[in-house]
């Protein structure tokens, strides 16, 4: 089949994704999230996540049917996240995909959540490309930096099926998980990405030189894709502690702005190495911290500079979504790809 009608389901946290694609055609992308419910414990609750999955994916599937105006009958393949991500979660999302897999007849691809990330990139549709900022296919190689709240990984992608390599990958916090630690320490709501990067915005980003973690030369020898933010947030909260201990009141604006430019800064100067030491002239952005303004204008300036063609999907796909996993199953079906079959299970720490 050239052009596979795939549905996919995403649960790998707190977000419920369905989406239907027909090849690189979007023709739906229903999220349920449980955010609402996580945010008075300051951080996804595997528990309360794997429930609403539960709770959300039924009548998500119906409406993602409805808004894809198709029949489940149509249905050429259903792909499924299998991992990495919190374990009872994925469990859901995985025994759901089973069923209808077995209940329609259909053949059934396991996929990988951050691989499918990068499926985001290949849709093509309404609205799609102007956001992205470059008209075209995703041609590759490509390097991809994925950034959220559970990953912060580096990838070669030279086949999207085949050939993915692991650069390099957060050896402590993920980079959201770092903007949401330093928002509660500035007293700013979870998730607190969104409300560092607002703040941000009437801050002096040269106000506090804060650290950007492994960037010594010592430290680039063993880690030169790999990146570390604990020291980071440690650094901001010693500030903060320091400021409020001499009874001065904190500057939010400057202390956010300074540590949105250190975590900029680090992505980006790391994205773009990798680019240039592997002659790859493409990056890709994915997962929510490719929402943060400073982030993407960083990635804009250092990737003209050098000669990279930088592609960011709309938001609405940067973020977990049920379309990227049907996205990247429809490849799997075009690439003629065996199916996983049913004997898969969910694998939190899928590499
Ligand atoms: O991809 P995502 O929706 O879910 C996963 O974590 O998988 O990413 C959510 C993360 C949160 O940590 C959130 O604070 C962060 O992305 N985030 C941002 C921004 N918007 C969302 N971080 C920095 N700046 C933003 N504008
Ligand atoms: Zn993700």
């Amino acid at each position: 089949v050239a052009e596979p009608l795939v549905l996919g389901i995403e649960t790998s946290c707190d977000e419920t994704g369905i989406g239907i694609v027909r090849g690189r055609t979007l023709l739906a992308n229903t999220i349920a999230s449980s955010m609402d419910e996580h945010a008075r414990f300051g951080g996804v609750v595997p528990e309360v996540a794997a429930r609403a999955h539960l709770e959300a994916l039924t009548p998500a599937i119906g409406r993602a049917v409805a808004d894809a105006g198709i029949r489940l009958d149509d249905l050429d393949a259903i792909a499924v996240t299998c991992g990495p991500g919190l374990a009872g979660a994925l469990m859901v999302g995985v025994a759901a995909a089973k069923s209808l897999a077995v209940a329609l007849g259909k053949p059934l691809y396991a996929v990988n959540h951050l691989v499918g990330h990068v499926g985001a990139d290949l849709l093509q549709g309404e609205g799609l490309r102007e956001v992205a900022g470059t008209a075209g296919e995703l041609e590759l190689p490509t390097v991809a930096l994925l950034v959220s709240g559970g990953h912060t990984s580096l990838l070669l992608v030279r086949d999207l099926v085949s050939d993915v390599e692991l650069l390099g990958e957060t050896i402590d916090d993920a980079a959201g998980e770092a903007f949401d630690k330093v928002a509660r320490l500035l007293g700013l709501p979870y998730p607190g990405g969104p409300h560092i990067d607002r703040v941000a915005a009437d801050g002096d980003p040269a106000a506090i030189r804060f650290p950007r973690g492994l960037t010594l030369p010592k430290d680039l020898a063993r880690h030169r894709y790999d990146f570390s933010f604990s020291g980071l947030k440690t650094s901001v909260a010693r500030w903060v502690e320091k400021a409020e201990a001499a009874g001065e009141p904190v500057p939010v604006p400057d202390v956010a702005a300074s540590f949105r430019e250190a975590v900029a800064d680090v992505l980006t100067a790391k994205a773009v190495a990798a680019c240039r030491d592997l002659g790859v002239p493409r990056l890709l952005l994915g997962g929510g911290v490719a929402a943060n303004a400073r982030v993407r204008e960083l990635a804009g300036e250092r990737a003209a500079a050098a000669g990279i063609e930088l592609r960011v999907p709309p938001l609405s796909l940067c973020t977990d979504n049920g379309a990227m996993i049907a996205s990247l199953g429809a490849q799997l079906v075009a690439a003629g790809s065996a199916p996983s079959g049913l004997g898969f299970g969910a694998d939190s720490t899928l590499p």
